[in-house]
């Protein structure tokens, strides 16, 4: 039997979320464009009497080991659909920030879904993975598969983008995570009309160039004013990160992550710099997209 595998997966960005009204069963459906950005978790799959989750890394702490986590609902679901026993021990080594808007437990759970996929000898079909994901949460297909997509639904239907370079980012971190639910519920108490969710051509295209002065008036998040309504000193980290020379700044996805985009590696570099010593936010990180999905390592 194979010892262990280990899944290497990355954190995203949404270059552009925009977001319509809440649909019947709670969600809401999304014009999601997600980049895969080269921050990245590693789950590492050993077998087990019973399932079992260990977390490592600066968040451990706030990482929940219980059945809720992502990652054990992934082997599960797989478990069941093939009879297999969930004998799992999986090792989650996190590097992405916690509750950040950053898809971190959305990636663990993609990452376990391939890691015991392998460990077991399923097989799965790429589809069938991406059902699972989807059953999963809204973000996880994405994971699974990098690089860029456009998702539609509630943003588990996707379509691969093109990515014409690399772009450069910056990624500051903040205290406490915010709900994503919570960010949801306070966008439609400020959006009580919200019109159809529609990609942007103009964004779409800046991707396909790889062109960051084009990208970054593209940029654009719906729950941005949701996010800043919960956590008005965000608006602080923004400015911070634009007045360091950020071509453009915005909160990541439900936050409270910001993120930033740079000219090249150089600029980045001047603007983590910048916001670690602002006292605006915990820390800031550097990284390029796109990025690979889930993949495994060994
Ligand atoms: O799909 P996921 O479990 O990640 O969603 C977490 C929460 O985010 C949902 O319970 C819902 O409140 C909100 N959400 C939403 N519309 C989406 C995606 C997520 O309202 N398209």
């Amino acid at each position: 039997m194979t010892e262990s595998v280990t899944v290497r997966v990355p954190a995203k960005v949404n270059v552009q979320l925009a977001v319509g009204a809440a649909r019947a069963d709670g969600f809401h459906d999304l014009a999601n464009v997600f980049l895969a950005v080269g921050l990245y978790d590693e789950v590492t799959a050993t077998p087990a009497d019973s399932l079992r989750i260990t977390v490592s890394g600066p968040d451990a702490a706030l990482v929940p080991l219980d059945g809720t986590n992502l990652a054990a609902r992934a082997a599960v679901a797989l478990a069941e659909r093939h009879g297999i026993p969930p004998g799992v021990h999986l090792h989650i080594a996190k590097d992405i920030p916690v509750a950040g808007g950053m898809a971190g437990g959305s990636a663990d759970g993609a990452a376990a879904l391939v890691a015991c996929d392998a460990l077991w000898g399923v097989g799965a079909a790429p589809d069938e993975l991406l059902g699972i994901c989807a059953e999963l949460g809204s973000d996880v297909p994405f994971s699974l598969v990098g690089g860029a997509a456009l998702g539609v639904g509630r943003g588990e239907q996707l379509t691969s983008l093109e990515v014409g370079g690399v772009f450069h980012w910056v990624f500051a971190t903040a205290d406490g995570g915010l709900s994503t639910p919570a960010v949801y519920a306070e966008f439609d108490r400020l959006t009580p009309a919200a019109p159809a969710p529609q990609a942007s051509p103009a964004l779409l295209a800046a991707l396909r160039e790889g062109d960051a002065a084009s990208l970054a008036p593209s940029l654009t998040n719906d729950l941005q004013p949701a996010a800043l309504s919960l956590r008005p000193s965000l608006a602080d980290t923004l400015r911070a990160g634009e007045a360091a020379g950020a071509l453009a700044s915005l909160v990541s996805g439900s936050g409270p992550t910001t993120a930033f985009l740079a000219k090249d590696a150089a600029s980045a570099r001047t603007v983590a710099e910048a916001l670690r010593t602002s006292g605006t936010c915990r820390t800031a990180r550097v990284a390029t997209s796109p990025a690979p999905g889930a993949t495994i390592l060994g």
